[in-house]
């Protein structure tokens, strides 16, 4: 079945990325000259369309230069229509000669090696590789603009909570991609909330709900029958959304946004998830994820939070978040992950009559989030917001868990499970195995509820 959703890189791009590597394998990279000491430098790794973006809005900052000057991707072909759209976009900013452009799993080394001691390092590749990245900027002492989610198993949840605490007492600044926090309506908003303007939050809810999105769904690897297909490592990095260890699956990448902004706005993370959900239309599709689930979060408190996904052809699409107060409702996000405006109401009902305020702030919150950063960069003021972007991807991989085991997760669980869905992710090679590798007839393993308990799904090394 061809599926319009589906893109897999084709032999020539792959070739043409394998010999790129091989060319660089050996080569000495140069260090960045020539930068003033207000202008400030940034590597790009993982050159797809959020890092572009990234780029885009760091380039963007106001005041003293920020420039790009290195550039890395496992493919070349990516790597090369984001230079373009940057290059075009900026011109001036934009210093990425050939041999500042890096292509293999050890590019990010050599991009970072171009930079000077307190440039900014953007990783933007999908989640595997966030430890394996951030541990060489520690070493270096850069500064860093990670993506969401950080994690998506208990092992690396660990591992980034003590790099967090090791970059935060070395003074390094860290911006996380978790935008809403820098959305002024939501800033207002919480402000709001924790003023009592609705009283004792007591439920809050969040929808994330469409038809098929990104890489979520996948069929089988290419190459079980066409030799000539990319590597079956490099396929899965294609169709990250797909395989739990690349990405925490389509549940932790669409619905991180709204857990993490209800959390904030309750000021508290949950104790522990039951949640509902399961495969239902899969067909010849091989992806790990459920296409619907249905998580109940329980506070400290007592209180619930209610968090729907779902993935589904002709199903009724809904994508915003709401809390509910013992005085009041308010919406966080009208439409999106940082939909406009929010606001708040007398009761329970958002109509006009009730409403008390409506936001009216327009500004970009993925361009608040880089001024912020390099703001706190230029005026040395501590900006670090690891170890709540860790919070928000466990609190995330534990509604998860409790769906893909049917069993009831707390965050200790999570934490503590000794599944790493991709501890070598250090030592990948471009024709490497992947974490998981399909049997004869193309499948993984995928979540099985009430029978595999422990685990997300049996790892293969413990079958
Ligand atoms: N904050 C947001 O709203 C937001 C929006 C979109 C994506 N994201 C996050 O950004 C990340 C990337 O998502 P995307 O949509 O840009 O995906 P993408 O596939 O467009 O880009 C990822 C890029 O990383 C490259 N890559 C993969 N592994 C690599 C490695 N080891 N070294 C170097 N490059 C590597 C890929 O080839 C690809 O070009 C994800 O974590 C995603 O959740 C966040």
């Amino acid at each position: 079945m061809n599926d319009p959703l589906i893109h897999t890189p084709t032999r020539r791009q792959f070739l043409k990325t394998t010999a790129a590597a091989s060319a660089l394998a050996g080569v000495s990279v140069p260090f960045v000259h020539g930068a003033s000491d207000d202008t400030l430098q940034v590597a790009l790794i993982g050159c797809g369309g959020r890092g572009t973006g990234a780029a885009h809005n760091a380039m963007s900052v106001t005041g003293p230069p920020v420039k790009l000057v290195a550039m890395a991707d496992v493919f070349q072909e990516r790597l090369d229509k984001s230079y373009k759209s940057l290059k075009t976009q900026h011109e001036d900013k934009v210093d990425v000669p050939d041999d500042r452009k890096f292509i293999g799993f050890d590019g990010y080394k050599h991009a970072m090696d171009s930079l000077k001691k307190g440039d900014i390092a953007i990783f933007t590749t999908p989640l595997a590789f966030r430890w394996v990245h951030f541990r060489y900027a520690i070493d270096k002492g850069l500064n860093v603009f990670m993506e969401k989610p950080l994690i998506a198993d208990g092992v690396s949840a660990k591992k980034m909570y003590a790099m967090a605490e090791e970059s935060e007492k070395k003074g390094m600044k860290v911006g996380v991609g978790l935008m809403s926090r820098h959305s002024k309506p939501m800033q207002e908003l919480h402000k709001r909330v924790q003023d009592g303007e609705i009283g004792e939050i007591i439920n809050m809810r969040g929808y994330r709900m469409s038809g098929p999105l990104a890489s979520a769904f996948s069929e089988k690897w290419p190459g079980l029958t066409d030799k000539s297909a990319p590597s079956e490592l490099l396929w899965q990095i294609s169709r990250f959304h797909s395989f739990l260890w690349a990405s925490g699956g389509c549940f932790a990448d669409f619905y991180i946004h709204h857990i993490d902004h209800l959390c904030w706005m309750k000021n508290a993370w949950p104790i522990k998830a039951q949640t509902v959900g399961g495969r239902h239309y899969r067909y010849n599709y091989v992806d790990q994820n459920f296409d619907s689930y249905s998580v109940e979060y329980t506070f400290e408190d007592g209180s619930k939070f209610y968090m729907d996904g779902r993935c589904m052809v002709g199903a009724l699409p809904l994508y915003s978040s709401y809390l509910h107060g013992s005085k009041g409702l308010a919406i966080v996000s009208k439409n999106g992950d940082i939909g406009t405006p929010s606001s708040t109401y007398k009761g329970q009902n958002p109509n006009r009559a009730n409403q008390i305020w409506q936001s009216t702030d327009t500004t970009n919150p993925y361009q608040n989030e880089w001024d912020a950063l390099v703001t706190a960069i230029r005026t040395d003021q501590p900006h670090h917001e690891v170890k709540r972007g860790v919070d928000a991807s466990v609190a995330t991989g534990m509604g998860r868990m409790a769906g893909h085991t049917a069993q009831e997760i707390t965050w200790d669980d999570f934490l503590n499970c000794d599944h790493a869905f991709a501890a070598n992710a250090d030592k990948f090679t471009m024709d490497g195995p992947p974490p998981v590798k399909c049997d004869k007839d193309g499948k993984y393993p995928v979540p099985e509820p009430g029978i595999v308990k422990n685990y997300e799904y049996q790892p293969q090394d413990k079958a």
